[in-house]
């Protein structure tokens, strides 16, 4: 089978590939971890522009890549709950694209999906009134074929949503003071220091040894003796962090992919698979400046060295209560409406046997029903894989894992669920907008390979 040449001992444990460790990459000093701009609209509108550029990511080296408003990532488009707004996205690219908003409930026809193809040079406004909490989401592209390969390069950027609520529960919110987006990708490098996807592309997932932060190699922050709020993303291709201090003091979850969390909850360590998002609260104001602290993976590995100075600490402390979800009675009781299974590697990814088929409609659903989706992901020979499961337009909920309740931090909004080899998980999914949506997995060389199918909500 194709796609097997690949694979290596680690193939073991279901993780596959993506946990081949990160290198270390010293030689090039530490940077201040760059911090994306924000923008709002301006009169009701959003101007976003996928382009090509160079960046900088090693000192002295032009690296080709792309971005949104920029030569690499994207900025953080920040709305506001209720509010109306316009996207007017522009594809300044040479190749086709689309503009894809993850995790935002938005009419079908604004999603971004492989069906709303926008050609190098046009313009297209995509108009909708925002209809979910605080959230942090993200966008990326979308096009059949050239997804993985686009957001490798470097399209991805973040939205940040507020409400009343976020307003309310004390949670640091002063952006790049205490405050602060963290995207983790990672790359793989040409001697010349060049994003090549094409020859590094690993059909099961493409994972790199070189870590980037935000864009930044290398990165370090710097913070206030206070409380921090760190917003995760994994934005990879395929790669899976776990997150831990390596002091080994716990740190607070206050989020999911789509909201808070009902209460803070301690946590040791987070896991992330492509696509999540995690947002988390560090204390540093009980540790001294000298203490050095750092975000380490479960390879003891370095990712964010944090250095602390002495600022007035925020005092303020954080509510108790942050959000009122819940998980129903009547949703625990309701019947398996889809039944999905998750099967195969490389190149023969498939759902219910099937690989994505843009003429295709997998599944209808009504708008504004609630519907449990049962996914079970198939072991095959080798043990199999995780995958991220991940539904366009709408925030679901976690009814079981296994049989089980969730864990208390997904008892949360999620977009984007782990599935492990073997497991099979309930979800109640309702979507609040009409249109054709994708789901798939977010190893992005999965859903290239037509791990991916359409629901159509009417
Ligand atoms: Cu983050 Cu279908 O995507
Ligand atoms: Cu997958």
């Amino acid at each position: 089978m194709e796609g097997m040449d690949n694979k290596d001992s680690s193939m073991e444990n279901g993780h596959a590939s993506h946990n081949n460790p990160l290198a270390l990459n010293n030689s090039n000093g530490e940077n201040e971890l760059a911090l994306p701009p924000i923008i709002e609209p301006k009169n009701g509108i959003v101007d976003i522009t996928a382009q090509q550029g160079t960046t900088e990511i090693f000192k002295g080296t032009k690296t080709e890549t792309y971005g949104y408003n920029g030569s690499f990532l994207g900025p953080i488009i920040r709305i506001n709950k209720d509010q109306t707004v316009t996207f007017r996205t522009k594809n300044d690219l040479s190749e086709p694209t689309t503009f894809h908003w993850h995790g935002l409930e938005i009419p079908g026809n604004g999603d971004g999906g492989p069906h709303q193809v926008l050609e190098p040079g046009v313009t297209e406004d995509v108009n909708f009134t925002v209809n979910q909490g605080a959230s942090t989401l993200w966008f990326h592209p979308h096009p059949e074929g050239a997804t993985a390969e686009q957001v490798y390069k470097g399209l991805a950027g973040l939205i940040y949503i507020d409400d009343e609520n976020s307003q309310e529960i004390n949670v640091p919110n002063e952006y790049g003071v205490n405050d602060f987006p963290l995207v983790f990708q990672d790359r793989q490098f040409t001697e010349e220091k060049q994003l090549n996807y094409q020859a590094v592309l690993n059909e099961d997932g493409t994972i790199g040894d070189t870590l980037l932060i935000n864009g930044t190699l290398n990165p370090k922050l710097t913070v206030g003796k206070e409380k921090v709020r760190l917003r995760l993303l994994n934005g990879s291709n395929a790669r899976n962090y776990t997150f831990k201090l390596n002091t080994g003091d716990t740190f607070q979850q206050i989020a999911t992919d789509g909201g808070f969390l009902n209460q803070p909850t301690d946590m040791k360590e987070i896991t992330l698979t492509p696509g999540e998002r995690a947002e988390v609260i560090v204390d540093f104001s009980k540790m001294d400046d000298k203490t050095d602290i750092a975000l380490i993976n479960d390879e003891g590995t370095t990712l964010l060295p944090f250095k602390i100075e002495q600022k007035t600490t925020s005092t303020s402390k954080i509510s108790e209560k942050l959000n009122d979800f819940s998980v129903t009675e009547e949703e625990k009781n309701l019947p398996v409406s889809k039944k999905l299974e998750l099967f195969g590697m490389g190149t023969m990814v498939s759902i219910n046997g099937n690989q994505f088929d843009m003429n295709r409609i997998d599944f209808t659903q009504k708008q504004g029903e609630t519907e449990i989706w049962e996914i079970y992901n198939k072991p095959d020979m080798m043990g199999g894989m995780t995958h991220p499961f991940h539904i366009h337009g709408t925030q679901f909920k976690i009814v079981s894992i296994d049989g089980q309740e969730p864990p208390l931090n997904l008892k949360g909004w999620k977009d984007t669920v782990s599935i492990e080899a073997g497991q099979t998980v309930k979800l109640a999914v309702k979507f609040n907008n009409k249109g054709i949506y994708m789901f798939h997995c977010h190893v992005l060389e999965h859903e290239e390979n037509g791990m991916m199918g359409q629901v159509e909500v009417n």
